[in-house]
């Protein structure tokens, strides 16, 4: 998995760039709140507005609300901005303007869930955390054949993740399996003789991986 991450990352502006062993944890923590239920397409021009107008906590702490209202437009559920602007106060105003490192303190934050928590302790801090989103949901559901349905399979899918995930470089590897999720392991019609991971996947050899995640019968 890692091997193939170093290999085809998709290049987006809150990885680190090629040398620097960990990307700036506000640029990680801003795009993750972005990403959800957001498409990286539509992330990537709010997130380069954001950052060149409020490139730290210390700055959208200070911001004006109305302004970085207006900013996400776009993005949709205007919570998560409000949640943002509480957020950087925070951790300006109790943490000296940079977040704690662990994932239970960030989860204390505003804003912050179970899986940002576990994806900035991971992509920015060198953590070892169990990531799972709705890609990565897809990619364990499938290598593992997990037969129970949505949404009863998600503690079984956590605990298979919780298998492979590596102590070091979780967050590449939390991030490697997004962009399989996104360019190969597909909902419709995956990739499956692109897959790195197709030697040891049992939807693969199943014959019918689209079947994974199983839904719920309606
Ligand atoms: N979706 C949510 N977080 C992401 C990340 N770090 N890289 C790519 N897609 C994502």
């Amino acid at each position: 998995m890692l091997a193939w991450y170093d290999a085809h990352a998709r290049t987006l502006p809150w990885r680190a760039p090629p040398g620097e062993p960990a990307p700036d944890p506000y640029r990680v923590w801003l795009s993750e709140i972005m990403l959800q239920q957001t498409t990286v397409a539509t992330v990537r021009p709010k997130f380069a507005l954001f950052t060149a107008r409020w490139p730290d906590f210390a700055a959208l702490a200070a911001a004006d609300e109305a302004e970085v209202m207006t900013a996400w437009a776009g993005l949709g559920y205007y919570a998560r901005a409000r949640n943002l602007i509480a957020c950087a106060k925070v951790v300006t105003a109790r943490h000296g303007g940079a977040f704690p490192g662990t994932e239970a303190a960030l989860r204390a934050l505003p804003g912050i869930g179970d899986y940002t928590a576990a994806a900035i302790a991971s992509i920015a801090f060198g953590q070892r955390a169990v990531v799972v989103d709705a890609n990565i949901e897809r990619v364990v559901a499938r290598l593992f054949a997990i037969d129970q349905p949505l949404p009863a399979a998600r503690p079984a899918i956590r605990a298979a993740a919780d298998r492979i995930v590596p102590d070091m470089r979780s967050g590449d590897f939390a991030q490697g399996l997004m962009d399989l999720g996104s360019g190969i392991c597909t909902p419709r019609a995956p990739k499956c003789l692109a897959c790195p991971l197709n030697h040891d996947c049992a939807g693969f050899a199943s014959g019918a991986p689209e079947a994974y995640p199983v839904k719920a019968a309606k």
